[in-house]
């Protein structure tokens, strides 16, 4: 059949196509602020999209689906619920969740902790601006923030998107010391386990031929970063939550994308705490156990300090 290139035909088939902005915006959920969207430098003030912003937003409200299905599944008390956005970087995240979840509520907090003061100065000029007035920021590290009384003692729901290096291990701190209700964690790239298991590689290698793991370098960053997170999943499980270990899918811009999902249930799970230690010590960094595995139950570390390596989830000394 012969193809109709007439040009009104064409241009009423490219009329009929929604332009980029279009697409966009049917994409926006209800409400959502397009005032907020400039201030963030997604749209221009022409109205004009900004792609590699459109692109970031469209990452941080893929996650933002998991941190509002949790939310929408705690009992709000007087105070209303809470969130932490830990590593806050410009607060792209926190922005969102409070324009889409907290906005229209009498009460709630978003807080968010950066360390780079003027990332912080200008998000607190920024929800100002908005008016919204549950934003809470400060401008320190996560590790200072635990400390911080001005912060609330309990917050439901921590979060921290590519929180740099360790950040991720201290958000969990946090989270552990605000009684998070969940932890919803992207985390970055790691080099503490990685810079461990290089101390030991030569004799690991010598060893066994499990030292194969790590013998190359760019092996060792990998393998460092996997050890990372799995301890990371079992900490939380051995501390009471329930973990769930998924792709970040939409995600296709960034190597990091492993999505951790940590729902408190009260449930300690001993096997995890036990295999956390026998992790830290088949590969030889148990010096990790005082710095980042501060809250395993003591009966388990204990043995695990004065065991070659404990036997099996069963012993009865971990029974008691
Ligand atoms: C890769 S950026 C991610 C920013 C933001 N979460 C996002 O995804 O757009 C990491 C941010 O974490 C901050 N950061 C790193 N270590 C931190 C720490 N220990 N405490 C607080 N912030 C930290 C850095 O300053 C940086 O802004």
């Amino acid at each position: 059949m012969k193809k109709n290139n007439h040009p009104e035909r064409q241009k009423s088939m490219a009329k009929a196509k929604p332009s980029p902005l279009d697409e966009f915006i049917a994409e926006l959920r209800p409400g959502q602020s397009l005032k907020l969207l400039q201030a963030l430098h997604i749209l221009t003030r022409e109205g004009k999209l900004n792609q590699d912003s459109r692109r970031k937003l469209k990452q941080i409200t893929h996650l933002y689906q998991f941190i509002e299905k949790a939310l929408l599944s705690l009992p709000e008390g007087p105070n209303g619920l809470s969130v932490a956005d830990l590593g806050a970087g410009k607060s792209y995240l926190g922005f969102l969740i409070y324009d889409l979840f907290f906005k229209n509520k009498e009460q709630g907090q978003m807080i968010g902790i950066e360390t780079r003061l003027e990332l912080v100065e200008k998000s607190k000029q920024l929800a100002q601006e908005l008016g919204f007035k549950g934003m809470i920021f400060a401008d320190k590290s996560v590790q200072d923030a635990m400390q911080d009384a001005s912060l609330p003692s309990q917050i439901d729901v921590v979060t921290a998107l590519h929180a740099c290096d360790s950040a991720t291990d201290d958000a969990i701190e946090f989270g552990l010391i605000k009684k998070a209700k969940y932890m919803i964690l992207v985390p970055c790239c790691q080099a503490e386990v990685a810079a461990n298991l290089r101390q030991n590689r030569a004799l690991s290698v010598a060893k066994s031929s499990l030292g194969e793991l790590w013998r190359h370098p760019l092996h060792t960053r990998e393998l460092g970063s996997q050890i990372t997170n799995v301890l990371r999943c079992l900490y939380l499980e051995a501390c009471g939550y329930q973990v769930t270990v998924t792709e970040l899918v939409g995600w296709e811009h960034s190597m990091k994308n492993e999505l951790i999902v940590a729902k408190y249930t009260g449930q300690k799970k001993r096997s995890s705490a036990v295999h956390l230690l026998e992790i830290l010590q088949q590969f030889s960094i148990a010096n990790l156990l005082t710095t980042r595995f501060k809250r395993l139950p003591s009966a388990i570390t204990t043995l695990g300090a004065q065991e070659p390596l404990l036997e099996s989830v069963d012993s009865p000394v971990l029974a008691q």
